[in-house]
């Protein structure tokens, strides 16, 4: 057993074979595992062989004295367990999703994530729809206690391109379920990550028209949300981060703009 308790922010292990065990006084979910059948959609190599099961989903944990404050702040914080490993060439992958318009806002809901243990490569990308076209592609190499905002109108997918099983966190809006359509229907993201002579790269996905040079992102302190990387974002939230944003991202309209996120008004 692996202890993840220092970016998870409570007691938090990492089992041999990917589980996590929950420490005393910590919301224990069900583990909900992604299969390999469900993800054929979106994979490069659908008829080659992976692992069974690729990933592990703990949603809505937390301590048991949390609780009631995380509800009526209308948040969720989930974990989830990439395994390692290929699928032909392609490393083992999340599905991708978008997330819906937030009721009364002028943006669609932003999300929150933190490396626990191991390697990530969050692939976002902003457009690309069922109608638009993909303007905007990020990648994030990021390890452990590196925290990613997903902002407005980005969707997003997060690959395992380590050794060992990826651990990340994620606090999002309690009250919305994620759009997988434009994904499924893309057949993936913008780019298939997969390995290439021992290399990392980005490979084209045809089903795409455009496919803009992906742009490389560095973790950065998310201080207008009282977030600092390095810092378990569970427990700045337990000291007061103000993690709102996530709920009412009208109210934060500024902050969006500077990124160059422009609101879609309602009519
Ligand atoms: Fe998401």
């Amino acid at each position: 057993m692996i202890d993840i308790s220092e970016f998870a922010g409570f007691e938090l292990f990492l089992e041999e074979d990917g589980t996590l065990v929950f420490g005393p006084g910590v919301i224990s979910p069900k583990a909900q595992p992604r299969k390999f059948e469900e993800l054929t959609p979106v994979l490069l190599y659908p008829n080659q062989t992976g692992p069974e099961v690729l990933y592990l989903m703990y949603r809505d944990t937390g301590l048991e004295k949390d609780r009631n404050a995380i509800i009526n702040a209308g948040l969720r914080f989930d974990i989830t367990v990439i395994y390692p490993g290929k699928i032909g060439s392609e490393y083992v992958k999340t599905f991708g999703h978008y997330h819906p318009m937030a009721p009364g806002q002028m943006f669609t809901y932003p999300e929150v994530y933190q490396v626990l243990y191991g390697k990530a490569h969050f692939l976002l990308q902003k457009g690309g729809d069922i109608t638009g076209e993909v303007e905007d592609f990020v990648v994030a190499d990021y390890g452990p206690g590196d925290i990613l905002l997903i902002p407005p109108f980005y969707g997003h997918a997060t690959v395992n391109p380590g050794d060992s099983p990826l651990v990340m966190a994620n606090w999002i809006a309690r009250n919305f379920s994620s759009v997988y359509e434009p994904i499924r229907v893309r057949k993936g993201m913008t780019y298939y990550n997969v390995e290439y002579k021992n290399q990392t790269i980005f490979m084209p996905n045809d089903s795409y028209s455009r496919h803009p040079k992906p742009r490389l992102e560095e973790p950065k302190n998310l201080d207008e949300f009282g977030l600092k990387q390095g810092k378990s974002m569970y427990k700045s939230w337990q000291r007061g981060a103000n993690l709102n944003f996530l709920v009412k991202p009208s109210l934060y309209q500024k902050v969006w703009r500077a990124m160059g996120i422009q609101p879609i008004e309602h009519h």
